[in-house]
């Protein structure tokens, strides 16, 4: 694909990356303009104002929760997620952005957010419980469609350092509770629990010799690829996959006392906290890391393809597979574009760009805008203004759908008198003139909560 990533390469991509030339800027030209590349998407205002707001609410849930928000570079060393994820991972082996930079160092953008917060983790050792939340995007070499992009967004929490299945319940917890918050109705939470390094083995060895039997049902893929990780044919959609596993030997059924205990507990503690869920044995989520519980949520207002807001899980052995000691750990991640086209498809959180509170029409040449918006500002107050010496009517008409409250005008007469004439915009009211320097403390008698009812919008 041409407008693939020209230095970038993607495990599974057969197609040749553009090479640099010495052509002429002219010669790039005649190609067109450059666009964002397939599977990526721009967010610009008015939407971009949803995602603020949408980040905001969750780093308050995050941070009620004891949650600090942790950054960590958006390109890893590319063993990172082969260790942590696994090389028999579709994400790691097909769709994982691995480049050399200009060191020779193997390294990869990264495709999920779990493995680069317990290498931070490995790293430096915080104290434990250490509950870490992020937003960030990951990059993933899949075919584009709706709610499913190479550069998609995920809000998410990590804590490390314990097993206690109340975390658990906790961690999901603050997922359901940031979709209602949202105003979602039709979320489904599914759970399951993977097992351990104990109970797994013996897990592994019924579900082979299953499919062993079954081979010749499977999907083309699978029926090729079963062995190298059976787990994966549970997690396939495929009919033909679908129609084997119903009948394939569950996990819940092979856990041993202590996972089966924890699994219980965090079941009661979700039953105990009102929070709706359902055992599905076949959830065993797109990464190898998992651990006992794993869940996710899936939004049933969206095509089932493309139809899960969040998930995560347990990862018991992820901090010892990448290095660190071995580190219990649990966490989630939400995919923002998905969870707002849900939002969209429930007709929820609608957000609306924030709007000038006044905008200043200045037809003394632009030296009184410049000021008096400067001041506006300083004193918190959105203040906006026309450039390049437009004419009233055009700044009026700019004013005007800017959506401010007020136009704060200054003309010859104006100046000349040292005063500011008033003109509301939106909610009625009289013009008036007012003193040029009481206009900032007036402004903020209007429009600053703290100091008095809002909005005063009218008022004249
Ligand atoms: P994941 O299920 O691969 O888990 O991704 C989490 C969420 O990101 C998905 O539920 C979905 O909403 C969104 N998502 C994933 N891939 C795409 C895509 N190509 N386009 C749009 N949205 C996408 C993880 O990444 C784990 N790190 C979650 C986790 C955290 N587990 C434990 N801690």
């Amino acid at each position: 694909m041409a407008d693939d990533q020209a230095s970038l390469r993607a495990p599974g991509d057969g197609e040749a990356a553009p090479v640099a030339t010495d052509a002429p800027p002219r010669a790039a030209a005649a190609e067109g303009p450059v666009r964002a590349p397939s599977g990526t998407k721009d967010v610009l205002s008015p939407e971009s104002a949803r995602w603020m707001d949408l980040v905001a609410r969750f780093a308050r849930r995050a941070t009620l929760a004891g949650f600090g928000l942790a950054l960590t570079p958006l390109f890893e060393e590319a063993r990172l997620f082969h260790r942590g994820i696994g090389d028999e991972n579709d994400v790691v082996s097909k769709e994982m952005y691995e480049f050399t930079d200009r060191g020779g160092r193997a390294m990869a953008l990264r495709p999920e957010g779990t493995a680069p917060i317990v290498r931070a983790f490995v790293q430096h050792h915080p104290p434990v419980p250490w509950k870490a939340w992020y937003v960030t995007p990951a990059f993933r070499y899949e075919r584009p469609q709706a709610g499913r992009y190479r550069q998609h967004h995920q809000l998410g929490v990590e804590v490390l350092g314990t097993d206690d299945a109340d975390l658990d319940v906790e961690v999901i917890a603050l997922a359901a509770g940031f979709y209602e918050e949202l105003g979602l109705q039709r979320v489904e939470l599914s759970v399951n629990s993977m097992g351990c390094a104990e109970d797994r083995p013996r897990y592994l060895a019924a579900l082979r010799a299953f499919l062993e039997e079954h081979e010749g049902e499977l999907c083309d893929e699978h029926r090729q690829r079963w062995r190298a990780n059976p787990l994966r044919v549970l997690d396939c959609k495929r009919p033909q996959c679908r129609a084997v596993t119903e009948q394939a030997p569950k996990m819940v059924d092979h856990l041993d006392e202590a996972c089966a205990g924890h699994f219980a507990r965090v079941r009661r503690g979700l039953d105990a906290l009102g929070i709706v869920h359902r055992l599905e044995p076949r959830l065993v989520r797109g990464l190898d890391y998992y651990t006992r519980t794993t869940f996710e949520f899936a939004a049933t207002a969206l095509e089932a393809a493309q139809n899960a807001v969040g998930g995560g899980g347990r990862y018991n052995g992820l901090a010892e597979a990448i290095g660190g000691d071995p580190t219990p750990g649990i966490g989630f991640g939400i995919g923002i574009e998905r969870l707002l086209l849900a939002c969209d498809a429930e007709g929820v959180f609608a957000v609306e760009a924030p709007v000038p509170q006044v905008f200043v029409v200045d037809l003394t040449g632009g030296e009184q805008a410049r000021d008096i918006v400067a001041e506006l500002r300083r004193a918190g107050i959105f203040a906006e203004r026309a450039y390049d010496n437009r004419s009233a009517k055009a700044q009026l008409r700019l004013a005007d759908r800017s959506g401010a409250t007020l136009a704060l005008i200054v003309g010859e007469k104006e100046l000349a008198a040292g005063t500011v004439r008033r003109k509301p915009l939106r909610f009625g009211g009289d013009e008036l003139d007012i003193p040029r320097d009481t206009l900032v403390a007036e402004m903020r008698l209007m429009f600053d909560p703290s100091l008095g009812p809002q909005p005063r919008k009218g008022s004249s």
